[in-house]
């Protein structure tokens, strides 16, 4: 276990921003991580996991810990489904891809998320109608304080849109160090209706697919919308998809009636906060080395040297453009450090 002082978090943050960390320590066991924080003041501490979903505005004048253990595990299995255990340092991707491997269905829609394992319940990951929360049993975790281990169940999470309880009342006082997972051996549940699942299957002629079919669709549909965050630096989706009152999308719709929208309850809609931006027409629009990604404007892309001030200036931008043109205020769902 080293201790790096003045460490450039450039390789740690998937939006390439180029800020300093005062000490720097990757942790690949427990017990290392045990010790570190005996010896570390929580308000010290910053917990690193994947720095997928982070943008890091200026130099960190703390004690940075990487948690960077790793394997992964089948810990129990009958013949109709299987419970693995991956470790909070594992790649998310590299692990979905493992659980494909040896046919456990679940996770397949989640491929090519960037991240990994122990930061994906605290935002409970989503994509292409599929949440971590579905496949999900509980998680383990150390807190900061007392050094104990907790396990999380299903319930303690309070999982919801982007959101769970480690985002809120348990915000910072916990490191996921494992979570694991409840996948099928058979009779998988494919979920191919959301986006353009269908189609992709299709153009491959694909009629019966598996959950290597679909994870591979879901993979070509993500590589052509989404940059690569290791040529172009990004964070995925910057902002949450907005849930607006019903009264307010009819409004809209009856000025922009191609207004696509998902329902949520009897009360609200959601609209996706891409085609908002997009009608703001900042799709494509860069400043410096900030800009709005050409293919989904819900991206905010860093093209080599653009600090995190200046990527936040624009994301300002696009708040100001949507709530005047829509009246709608968007969230960031990355965090803004
Ligand atoms: N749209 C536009 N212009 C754009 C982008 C989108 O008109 O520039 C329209 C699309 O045509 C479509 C709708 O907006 O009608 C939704 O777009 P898309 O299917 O690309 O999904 P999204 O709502 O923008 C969400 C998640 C993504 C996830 C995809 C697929 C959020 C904030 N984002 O995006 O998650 O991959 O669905 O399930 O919920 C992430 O969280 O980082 C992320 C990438």
């Amino acid at each position: 276990m080293r201790i790096l002082r003045n460490f450039s978090l450039k390789n740690y943050n998937t939006f390439g921003i180029d800020v300093k960390a005062k000490r720097f320590i990757s942790i690949e066991n427990i017990e290392d991580l045990r010790n570190i924080l005996r010896k570390t003041y929580a308000a010290e501490l910053f917990i690193l996991g994947g720095g997928s979903n982070m943008l890091l505005t200026g130099d960190i004048q703390k004690t940075v810990i990487h948690i960077g253990i790793k394997g992964k595990e089948v810990i129990s299995e009958d013949d109709n489904e299987a419970i693995v255990r991956a470790a909070a340092g594992e790649n998310w991707h590299e692990f979905v891809l493992w659980t494909l491997q040896q046919n456990f269905g679940g996770l397949e829609n989640l491929s090519l998320i960037p991240g990994n394992v122990g930061t994906a319940p605290i935002q409970n990951i989503g994509a292409y109608g599929v949440e971590l929360k579905d496949n999900f049993i509980n998680c383990h975790a150390l807190n900061i304080q007392t050094l104990e281990e907790r396990e999380f169940n299903w319930q303690d999470c309070e999982f919801d849109y982007r959101n769970s309880i480690f985002k809120n009342q348990l915000r910072n006082q916990y490191i996921i160090t494992a979570v694991d997972f409840k996948l099928t051996k058979k009779n998988h549940q494919l979920k191919t209706e959301y986006g353009a699942i269908n189609a992709e299957l299709e153009k491959k002629g694909i009629s019966d697919p598996g959950i290597n079919d679909i994870s591979q669709a879901v993979i070509a549909i993500r590589q052509s919308k989404l940059p690569d965050p290791k040529k172009i630096g990004n964070s995925g989706s910057f902002f949450k998809n907005p849930i607006v009152p019903i009264e307010l999308f009819e409004k809209l719709k009856s000025e922009f009636p191609e207004i696509p929208s998902y329902p949520v309850s009897t009360k609200n809609v959601k609209i996706p906060a891409g085609w908002l931006i997009d009608k703001t027409g900042l799709k494509g629009y860069r400043d410096g080395d900030a800009g709005i990604h050409k293919n989904q404007a819900l991206v905010l892309v860093n093209y080599g040297k653009a600090s995190g001030e200046e990527i936040l200036h624009l994301a300002r931008k696009v708040q100001d453009m949507v709530q005047k043109k829509f009246g709608i205020e968007l969230e960031p769902e990355v965090n803004i450090i």
